[in-house]
């Protein structure tokens, strides 16, 4: 435990690596005063509410939230009580007995439960004109993910979504930098990941939340659709493909590609024969044109650019979780929402083709546009 303490605090600093230890013990109180005293004093006004008190709310989505003075953790649910309790007084919160108290009661809400329940939460927020954050996957089935869209289109000011890797700081130094290369030149981008260990068993892997694929492999599907965005309104297919390694264990230990009519190619790796020591760890690759990135785990990175070379470094791993949880309260990041609901059409396709047995489906841009009932002018946004 101490050793990997120790690790962590390596990898995401002292404070955050403590509340991640507290979010495992869970029987903490007065968390911001460890994480920033000045929360306690000046507390922000804006109601923030919590619908999922598992790990991720506890340690990620609450800590920046408190270490930014985001806004005020006021009302928590869960439908396991002790999550929802143990939250609660960790952070000097009301534990709540239905989401709807929740709701009724913040300014923001943050979606952060299993993933079959974040499309129908997040619809009643939206319902009562609240803003919501939305964790990935924003929808872990294709009616789910219609009937979002069909609210989000209207009120897309109102509606976040926790696809993070594009929030991430090396991310948005290449896309600030690089844009005109992505925008005009095909890419080959390759994510290699060890990912958690997670048991057959385990709720993520239910077909009902949209396997491993909506839970895991979505993040890197966002990044390259959120990469290849500027020229998407001239692509006319996406072609997708995967390979298992076990017929038994088809949404694990998998390659998944995707390849579009422009030539870019996608593919991603996941491997997890065992539980990774120093948590999930990933190395991607892109290379358009004469660039050439090399991102070692949000840690640091070596851009290639003709003969130009630059190194990226982070103090603490930066996946984007940061800027991703502040999207509610800034104006600076927030994503086209088209961005993520395509992304998504194809996390939920890949998660149908593994629920089907299915290892190659190619699909038509006017079969997505169709899917949203979208016209080409509102593409374009
Ligand atoms: N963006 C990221 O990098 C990232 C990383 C980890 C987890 N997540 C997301 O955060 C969410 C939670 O994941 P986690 O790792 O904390 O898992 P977890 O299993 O620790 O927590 C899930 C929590 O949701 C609760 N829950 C289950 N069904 C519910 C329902 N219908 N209503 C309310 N609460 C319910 C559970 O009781 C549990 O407390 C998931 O959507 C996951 O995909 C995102």
């Amino acid at each position: 435990m101490l050793g990997k303490l120790l690790r962590f605090i390596k990898i995401y600093g002292v404070r955050r690596a403590m509340v991640k230890a507290a979010g495992r013990l869970r029987n903490v109180r007065w968390l911001p005063l460890i994480i920033n005293p000045l929360y306690f004093i000046l507390k922000p006004q804006i109601k923030v509410g919590i619908i999922g008190a598992g790990q991720f709310s506890f340690s990620t989505i609450s800590f920046f939230l408190v270490a930014n003075r985001l806004g005020r953790i006021s009302s928590v649910f869960d439908i396991n009580a002790d999550n929802a309790k143990t939250l609660s007084l960790a952070y000097n919160a009301k534990q709540c007995d239905t989401p709807d108290e929740v709701i009724q009661a913040v300014d923001v809400v943050y979606v952060a439960s299993n993933h079959n329940s974040h499309t129908s939460y997040a619809l009643s927020a939206l319902q009562q004109e609240k803003k919501v954050y939305c964790e990935k996957p924003i929808a872990a089935t294709f009616d789910q993910l219609r009937e979002l869209y069909k609210v989000v289109s209207k009120k897309d000011d109102l509606f976040f979504c926790g696809y993070n890797r594009p929030h991430s700081s090396i991310i948005r130094h290449c896309k600030t930098k690089y844009a005109s290369i992505f925008n005009e030149q095909p890419i080959t981008m390759s994510c290699y990941v060890r990912g958690h260990d997670i048991p057959s068993d385990h709720w993520y892997r239910n077909p009902d939340e949209g396997t491993r694929i909506c839970g895991n492999a979505g993040h890197w599907v966002d990044l390259f659709i959120s990469t290849i965005w500027g020229r998407y309104n001239s692509l006319k297919y996406f072609s997708l493909n995967i390979i298992s390694s076990n017929s038994n264990d088809l949404d694990d230990n998998m390659l998944i590609s995707i390849i579009t009519d422009a030539g870019d190619l996608f593919n991603l790796t996941i491997s997890s024969r065992s539980e990774p020591f120093e948590g999930i760890d990933e190395t991607i690759n892109i290379q358009a044109g004469s660039l050439n990135v090399k991102i070692d785990d949000f840690r640091s990175a070596k851009i290639n650019n003709e003969h130009f070379v630059t190194h990226l470094k982070n103090w603490v791993k930066d996946v984007g979780h940061e800027k991703s949880i502040e999207q509610p309260f800034s104006k600076e990041n927030t994503r086209n929402y088209m961005e993520y609901f395509v992304s998504t059409y194809l996390t939920v396709s890949l998660a149908d083709m593994i629920l089907n047995k299915q290892t190659a489906k190619k699909i038509t841009i006017l079969e997505i546009m169709d899917f949203f009932n979208e016209t080409s002018t509102s593409r374009s946004r």
